[in-house]
């Protein structure tokens, strides 16, 4: 019986309706961001964007060397070119994406109604290149990164806006994300918010855990130690590796379901992207 009570239980999950005593997406979003200025008193909101230099002085002074001259700025030069190149239709990006592309990446992702699924912005970079008779672009780093990069740079500034309709479908994504969160995997057997939340601040061997509020806002990232700009997705596949878990699809469900959730919880943090990276 109790089992059968379970599986009615992760049915009623799984179709998006809202268990009794199930916290609303603005009451997690609350709690999220309320854990967070509780551990970092005096940490304004809004420097949570800038990830683990937020919170570790020392470090924050090398990384704002390295800065001056950012690591990325050829990457986003070419993000730029390509993004203005017209595909061989004659049509650009910019047809593809509202207000032409520009200054819209604090609502990505989004669910889209139509398709009931949740949109990223390099999903939709693809999507467009498909629409013009192009071949899609391999994810994660190179072209696309670039091209999202310079796309997330004109939203500098703007603070992210993530919405979750009131539409059973969108909540269904927005748990799978939360899910995906908080379930621990790999042979660590460790979740997202073991190291980001529970151990924000604390050491694992030579780095400091940077909290989760705050991550999306500054995607794509130059990492030192992949010598490129990577998407918000490789890097959740990086840290599903670190615990010894495979990681999952690139653009696939489960990342883009983790990404929906994961940036509205950094709703009202600004965007600032591209960002360097050890
Ligand atoms: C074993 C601990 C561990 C786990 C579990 C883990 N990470 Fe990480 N993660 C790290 C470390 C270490 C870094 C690099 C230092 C930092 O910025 O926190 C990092 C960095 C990141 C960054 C980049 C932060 C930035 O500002 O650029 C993101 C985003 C991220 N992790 C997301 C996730 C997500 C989502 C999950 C769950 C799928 C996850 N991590 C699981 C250890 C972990």
């Amino acid at each position: 019986m109790k089992k059968m009570l379970t599986m009615a239980a992760a049915v009623t999950l799984l179709a998006g309706m809202p268990l009794a005593g199930q916290a609303t997406p603005e009451q997690d979003l609350k709690a999220f961001r309320d854990f967070y200025m509780k551990r970092f008193p005096g940490v304004p909101l809004n420097e949570f964007g800038n990830g683990v230099y937020a919170i570790d002085a020392d470090a924050r002074s090398s990384w704002e060397a390295i800065e001056e001259f950012p690591p990325y700025d050829e990457e986003l030069e070419k993000g730029k070119k390509l993004f203005n190149t017209p595909f061989a239709n004659g049509k650009t990006y910019a047809s593809c994406f509202r207000n032409g592309g520009i200054g819209i990446r604090q609502n990505y992702p989004y669910f889209d109604a139509k398709s009931g699924e949740v949109k990223t912005l390099e999903q939709e970079i693809n999507e467009c290149r498909v629409k013009n008779g192009e071949k899609p672009l391999p994810g994660k780093r190179g072209d696309i990164a670039a091209i999202s990069g310079y796309m997330a740079s004109t939203s500098n500034g703007k603070a992210l806006d993530i919405k979750i309709p009131n539409d059973p479908r969108a909540l269904a994504w927005y748990e799978k994300g939360k899910a995906h969160f908080y379930m621990k995997r790999g042979q660590l057997n460790m979740s997202c918010a073991n190291c980001h939340q529970d151990n924000a601040g604390n050491r694992v061997r030579s780095e400091v855990l940077s909290p989760a509020l705050g991550h999306p806002t500054h995607f794509p990232v130059h990492r030192l130690s992949w010598g490129n700009l990577g998407t918000l997705q490789r890097r959740y596949g990086g840290c599903n590796e670190q615990v010894r878990a495979k990681a999952f699809a690139d653009q696939g469900p489960e990342y883009r379901a983790l990404e929906y959730f994961h940036t509205y919880m950094s709703n009202g943090i600004k965007v600032n992207a591209p960002s360097t990276r050890k």
